[in-house]
C-alpha cells in the first residue's frame, strides 16, 4: 500500500527544503503518495508563487491562506485549519521542515491526532529563548518521531533533550540539495546587469525581529551598511519585515538614496543565488543564508550574538559579528582586505540528503 505523506510548507524558507523530498518521492511512485499543503504563513508574489515556480514545486494540494498575524494567532489559525486537512485525509505521515510557525503548526497537529512527525532539520539550537524560531525547534522535536540532522551538534542537543538516539537520521542538508541542482543555472542569470553592478559588491539580507524591530539596533545596523558601501557597492534584498519597520522608524529615505547601496524588493531563489555565488562579502541575519554561504565557499558575516548553525563557523565561512556597528565595519573591512575565512563543506552536504530521508522513509 502506498504511503500518504503530508508535508507542509508556509513560509519562505520552507520551500527550498521541501523540493528536494518533492523531487525524491517521485522517484518511487508506487510507494508514496505526497500530499503538500502551503499554509499561507507567506502570501506576497515574491515571497512565496516565485519560489514555487523557479523550484519546480507543484501547485499545493491544499492551500490554507492563513496570512500574518501576531505567534499566537497565526500559529492557532494554521493548527485549527490543519487539523480539519489531517482529519480528512488520514495521512500516514506528516513531514515539517525548519522551524518556522508552519513547522510548529504542522507537527502539533500530526501528533494530537497521533500521526508520526518527521522533522527535516531537526536538532538546531541558538540556546536563545527569545528567538521565536528556537520555541518551534524545541517544540517540533519533542513531538517528532523521525529527526533528520544536517549536522552531528545536533544530535547531541537532541540527546540532552531527551530525544531516543534511535530516531535521529544523520543525512545532510535539504537545502543544500536544491543550491547544488540550482547554482550553475542561477550563476549565468544577469541580475547584476539589471542591479547595474558591474564590479565587485556585498550582499545584504536581514529580517531576524531581534535586529529590525527595534529602532535602536536598526539604526546601528543601518550606519554600518553606510559606511559599508562607500568601500564596497553592496546589494540590500529588503524583506517586507524590514522595509515596514524602515518606513515606522524613517530610515527608508535616507538608506534608498545612499549612492551605493542598492535596495531591493525580496529576491526569488534564483537571483539570490546568483548574487550570493558571486557577491565578496555577505552580510545577513538569515539562518539559510549562513549555510548557503559556507556550501558556496563565499565569506559570510553574521550579524547576530548566536546562531543555531555552528558548523557554518567551525568548518564554514561564517563569522559572527554581533550588531555593533564598528564590529560589522570591522570584519567587513578585513574580508575586504583579506578574502576573509576559505572554510570546507560540512559532511554529507553533498545534494542527496532528500534521497537518504526518502531511503529512510520507503524502509519504515
Ligand atoms: C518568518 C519566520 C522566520 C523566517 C522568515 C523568512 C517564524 C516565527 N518566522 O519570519 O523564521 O526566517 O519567515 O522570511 O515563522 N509579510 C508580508 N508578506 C508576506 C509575509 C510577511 O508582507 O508574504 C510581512 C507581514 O507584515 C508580516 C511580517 O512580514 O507581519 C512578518 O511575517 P511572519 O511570517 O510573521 O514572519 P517573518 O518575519 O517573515
Amino acid at each position: 500500500m502506498k504511503k500518504r505523506v503530508l508535508n507542509v510548507v508556509g513560509a519562505r524558507p520552507n520551500f527550498m527544503k521541501m523540493a528536494p523530498l518533492m523531487w525524491a518521492y517521485r522517484e518511487y511512485p508506487e510507494e508514496f503518495e505526497p500530499v503538500l499543503i502551503h499554509t499561507g504563513q507567506h502570501y506576497d508574489a515574491n515571497m512565496s508563487d516565485a519560489f514555487f515556480e523557479q523550484l519546480g514545486l507543484p501547485e499545493p494540494d491544499v492551500y490554507l491562506g492563513i496570512g500574518s498575524g501576531s505567534h499566537g494567532e497565526q500559529t492557532g489559525r494554521m493548527l485549527i485549519e490543519l487539523e480539519k486537512v489531517m482529519q480528512r485525509d488520514r495521512p500516514d505521515l506528516v513531514v515539517v521542515v525548519g522551524d518556522v510557525n508552519s513547522t510548529l503548526a504542522g507537527a502539533l497537529a500530526a501528533a494530537k491526532l497521533c500521526i508520526p512527525v518527521a522533522h527535516v532539520e531537526a536538532g538546531l539550537r541558538s540556546f536563545d529563548p527569545t528567538m521565536p524560531e528556537e520555541i518551534n525547534r524545541k517544540l517540533t522535536d519533542a513531538i517528532s518521531e523521525y529527526l533528520f540532522i544536517t549536522s552531528e551538534d545536533a544530535r547531541e542537543n537532541l540527546v540532552r533533550e531527551g530525544v531516543a538516539a534511535e530516531k535521529i537520521y544523520f543525512v545532510g542538508n535539504v537545502m543544500i540539495d536544491t543550491l547544488m541542482r540550482m547554482k550553475d543555472l542561477a550563476a549565468r542569470l544577469d541580475v547584476r546587469s539589471k542591479l547595474g553592478l558591474d564590479g565587485e559588491f556585498g550582499f545584504v539580507t536581514l529580517h531576524r525581529p531581534s535586529n529590525v524591530d527595534e529602532r535602536e539596533t536598526l539604526a546601528g545596523i543601518l550606519q554600518a551598511l553606510r559606511t559599508i558601501q562607500e568601500e564596497l557597492p553592496l546589494v540590500f534584498a529588503v524583506h517586507p519585515r524590514t522595509r515596514a519597520r524602515m518606513e515606522q522608524f524613517g530610515f527608508w529615505q535616507e538608506v534608498s538614496d545612499l549612492p551605493r547601496l542598492k535596495v531591493t524588493e525580496p529576491l526569488a531563489y534564483l537571483d539570490s543565488l546568483c548574487l550570493m555565488q558571486h557577491a565578496r562579502l555577505v552580510l545577513t541575519d538569515s539562518g539559510g543564508v549562513q549555510e548557503e554561504t559556507t556550501a558556496l565557499g563565499v565569506p559570510c558575516l553574521t550579524l547576530r550574538k548566536n546562531t543555531e548553525r555552528p558548523v557554518t563557523v567551525t568548518e564554514g565561512t561564517n563569522t559572527l559579528v554581533g550588531t555593533d556597528p564598528d564590529r560589522i565595519v570591522e570584519a567587513a573591512r578585513e574580508v575586504i582586505r583579506s578574502r576573509g575565512k576559505r572554510g570546507r563543506v560540512p559532511k554529507l552536504w553533498d545534494g542527496k540528503a532528500a534521497q537518504r530521508i526518502v531511503e529512510v522513509l520507503r524502509q519504515k
